[in-house]
């Protein structure tokens, strides 16, 4: 069991809190202070750069980062969550994605059992089936190699499996097409639908309860639309295959079981990438390639439950996050990776931190008094840049960001790399050190503009800088690094939701929604009974219906 904490009580807490109140040194007044920052406040380790200097933070701050991660025992609740404990208490599960990724051949235990033997018998299958799928032996029912894999899915059985494919697009194998359909909004599938053909195409229903609204319906019109296409249900076993816990669900749809690729009610949906529902991916880059993804996540599991705190890159994510948003008030977090290749990058964590750690309850079942998970947002840069970067830079509200980026560009463009690296490096420049108005004066004055205008003008050129950023940088996005990269920000997930005193694996909250939803669709279709509502739901119930 994970121990209750109340954050705001630590004496590590209260000191950076004093610490917050007596230290309001400028980012550039901290560089021109102390030139040795960047040293002292960077991690370098397996391909990774984590360049966390240009941030609010002193020596003393540094320090009681470390305290506080001490005073909590993170230590230990690293070692609880990775050793198979039952941390997810209202789900009464354990939370061991990490041990989907576990290359070492050590065994972990939950409940008494060693849970590796099923994890490598999934990896077998998957090896087999995605293999057979790939050389073009598994065929169609018309004697057709798959040229099309349409993953059916929704939350953390669409965003894992989408963000990654995108992410190592140049790993992809370009003899088939890889399609995601979410939304319940019949023009998502429509528009794939209009692109396959049913004798080339395999479906994917992925679903960890196989009872979701959404996927449920996507995955009964595909059925519908292969069957009006030429398919038989005899030959819906070539065409539709399923990654589920749920055996009883998936029978019960008419998939084959033997079609079925399972995993455990101990994989969290939002972490579930590293699981079967990661197929996609296994059938995009081989299962070669899924393993090095495993393997770079497997060594950020190794690096966060053994390396120093002033090492440890999720460890020092996770205490500038809750600096930020407990002391400095920040209510959102931005992700920006300077790689087009990682255009979900931002919308997976937006997910996998929010789904996470937006609770409002905690660990001892009472409102907790303090924040706790920030918004989590972004794109990629340099598009960003020239959307909403103006109200990091001049906007009212403080939002650390995290700017990501790799050394080698996974493309033959090379010349527009030093481009994108340049505006990268740019960009957090600009943000810490901004521009004064003398500068903005002399800059003004030296294009030979008036003095009247300069006086008018200038004070809206000025930057007040001072935004805080971390620097990431991978030596290239490949599987290993891109595994590494995703794993960090997991890690720094848990850590910050355990000193929030958060359940951070369970999701209560989308519960409701789904409840009501039921009940509106009963109303709308005249199927179902009626039921009391306020006025604005009832006369938008009438008005759509
Ligand atoms: O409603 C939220 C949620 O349960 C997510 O946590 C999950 O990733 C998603 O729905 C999809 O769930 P499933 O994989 O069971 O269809």
């Amino acid at each position: 069991m994970l121990k209750n904490i109340n954050p705001t009580e630590l004496k590590a807490w209260k000191k950076l809190q004093k610490n917050f109140d007596n230290d309001k040194r400028t980012l550039k007044t901290r560089f021109f202070e102390d030139p040795d920052r960047f040293n002292k406040y960077h991690i370098k380790w397996d391909g990774l750069l984590f360049d966390f200097s240009k941030n609010h933070i002193g020596s003393e701050t540094f320090s009681l980062f470390k305290e506080l991660l001490n005073e909590a025992n993170v230590r230990e609740a690293i070692q609880l969550q990775q050793g198979g404990e039952k941390i997810n208490v209202t789900e009464n599960r354990a939370v061991l994605h990490t041990a989907l990724r576990n290359m070492s051949g050590d065994p972990i235990l939950m409940d008494g059992e060693d849970v590796m033997p099923g994890i490598r018998d999934s990896w077998a299958k998957l090896a087999a089936f995605s293999n057979e799928v790939r050389s073009g032996d598994w065929k169609g029912h018309t004697g057709k190699r798959i040229t099309d894999v349409v993953n059916i899915g929704i939350g953390g059985s669409d965003l894992g499996p989408r963000m990654v494919i995108n992410a190592l697009r140049p790993f992809v194998s370009d003899a088939m097409d890889f399609h995601f359909v979410a939304n319940v909004d019949g023009a998502d599938l429509h528009e794939v639908l209009r692109k396959v053909d049913a004798e080339t195409t395999l479906f994917i229903i992925a679903s960890k309860t196989f009872t979701t609204q959404e996927t449920m319906k996507n995955a009964n019109s595909a059925k519908e639309w292969f069957l009006n296409h030429g398919g038989a249900e005899s030959s819906v076993a070539k065409h539709f295959v399923a990654v589920s816990t749920n055996a009883d669900g998936v029978a019960g749809f008419g998939i084959d079981t033997k079609n079925m690729f399972g995993f455990w009610d101990w994989v969290g949906g939002r972490y579930s990438v590293w699981s079967a529902i990661g197929l996609p991916v296994i059938l995009a880059i081989g299962f070669q390639g899924f393993q090095e993804f495993l393997s770079g996540a497997h060594a950020m599991d190794k690096h966060v439950a053994t390396a120093d705190w002033d090492k440890n890159i999720p460890a020092q994510m996770a205490m500038l996050g809750i600096w930020y948003r407990n002391f400095h008030g920040a209510a959102s977090h931005a992700i920006l990776p300077y790689d087009q290749y990682m255009d979900r990058f931002a919308a997976y964590f937006q997910q996998g931190d929010m789904e996470s750690n937006g609770k409002y309850v905690g660990r001892d079942g009472k409102k907790v008094n303090y924040a706790t998970g920030p918004i989590i947002w972004g794109e990629p840069g340099t598009n960003g840049q020239h959307a909403f970067y103006q109200l990091i830079h001049q906007g009212t509200d403080l939002i650390p960001a995290d700017f990501i980026a790799s050394k080698k560009p996974q493309h033959s463009l090379t010349d527009h790399h030093p481009i994108l690296l340049a505006n990268f490096i740019a960009q957090t420049e600009a943000l810490m050190t901004g521009k004064s108005r003398t500068e903005v004066e002399i800059e003004m004055r030296q294009a030979g503009i008036s003095d009247a205008t300069v006086d008018e003008i200038a004070p809206f050129r000025v930057f007040e800088g001072n935004r805080p950023t971390n620097s990431i940088v991978a030596d290239e996005l490949n599987p290993y690094h891109l595994g590494q990269l995703i794993a960090a920000y997991e890690h720094k997930i848990f850590i910050q939701g355990y000193i929030w005193n958060v359940f951070s694996y369970d999701q209560w909250g989308v519960e409701l929604g789904k409840v009501l939803a039921k009940a509106v669709l009963g109303e709308l279709t005249g199927s179902g009974v009626r039921h009391e509502h306020d006025s604005s739901t009832s006369a938008l119930i009438n008005y759509l219906k």
